[in-house]
């Protein structure tokens, strides 16, 4: 089993660079991990990969080791009532909103290998189709270039993608290659995607209607997540819509937030929302 000194060397690296907090008892998961990363990179053994990395500046192994220790588990329309409510309440509400400037942006932050975003795009394609004219900016960020190389790619197993993704949109969005489902052009681009750490300096977007952050700050200490939401705010416009993971709340985070139920679901709106 990996040592303490190690355990602690990766932990501090995981946690400097992505906020992600590695907790004691993770060693034989962390272990499992370096020892994948060290067979693919060709590295003879984790004494070896730890070796090299202890003895070089920040490096693309550093970033790999970050990499391989994120937690990418994600389905098509996860939970699915986030995307009932965008269907009933949310995008009705903001096509009314924004009826004069005719512009919407969503962003899916920490998207993992795409089923958010691509969920999030294959909806507005089924029930708001009719906002042809409008500009529509969908973006799809994560942490880890890997990941973000695969949601880019949009190919997925048949295990992907009987996860959550109903049969008449596997039939109409996909087309089958090889033992594959790769997502039609038409809906990969409408999402556009970059790498964006939550924990560093974040892109300027112009102002974002809708935010997923879905089940990335349970990873995170509380002083983190605190950190993050505070830069939501700033980030969200002031009527806009944040959608957290099920087990993730604003409360005793961030006052500025209050919850918003839907028949099914909630999400999380600015306490004093002004009409933009
Ligand atoms: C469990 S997945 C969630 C995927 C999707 N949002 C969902 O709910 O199904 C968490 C994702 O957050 C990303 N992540 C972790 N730390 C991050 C950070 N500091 N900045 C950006 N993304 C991060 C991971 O790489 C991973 O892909």
């Amino acid at each position: 089993m990996i040592n303490t000194s190690d355990f602690d060397y990766v932990r501090n690296l995981v946690q400097l660079k992505s906020a992600i907090v590695l907790e004691s008892g993770k060693e034989a998961l962390v272990e499992s991990r370096l020892t994948l990363l060290a067979r693919r990179e060709g590295i003879e053994s984790v004494d070896k990969l730890l070796s090299q990395l202890r003895s070089h500046n920040y490096s693309r192994l550093h970033e790999q080791v970050v990499e391989v220790m994120t937690t990418n588990e994600t389905l098509f329309f996860r939970d699915i009532y986030p995307y009932e409510a965008m269907r009933t309440t949310v995008i009705p509400d903001l096509i009314k909103k924004r009826a004069t400037e005719h512009r919407l942006t969503i962003w899916s932050a920490g998207c993992s290998s795409g089923q958010e975003p691509y969920s999030i795009a294959m909806l507005l394609r089924e029930y708001f189709s009719h906002l042809n004219g409008w500009s529509i900016k969908i973006i799809a960020s994560d942490l880890s270039k890997e990941i973000l190389a695969r949601a880019q790619d949009g190919r997925y197993s048949q295990f992907e993608v009987n996860r959550g993704l109903p049969a008449p949109l596997l039939v109409k969005y996909f087309h089958q290659n090889g033992v594959e489902w790769q997502i039609k052009d038409e809906i990969r681009r409408m999402v556009e995607f970059s790498d964006v750490n939550l924990a560093d300096g974040w892109p300027l977007f112009l102002s974002v209607d809708v935010l997923f952050m879905r089940n990335v700050l349970i990873y995170f200490s509380i002083d983190t997540r605190k950190e993050i939401l505070a830069r939501v705010r700033k980030t969200l416009r002031p009527d806009g819509f944040l959608f957290l993971g099920a087990a993730e709340t604003t409360l005793n985070l961030d006052d500025s937030f209050m919850r918003v139920s839907f028949d099914k679901g909630w999400c999380y709106k600015l306490n004093t929302p002004i009409n933009t």
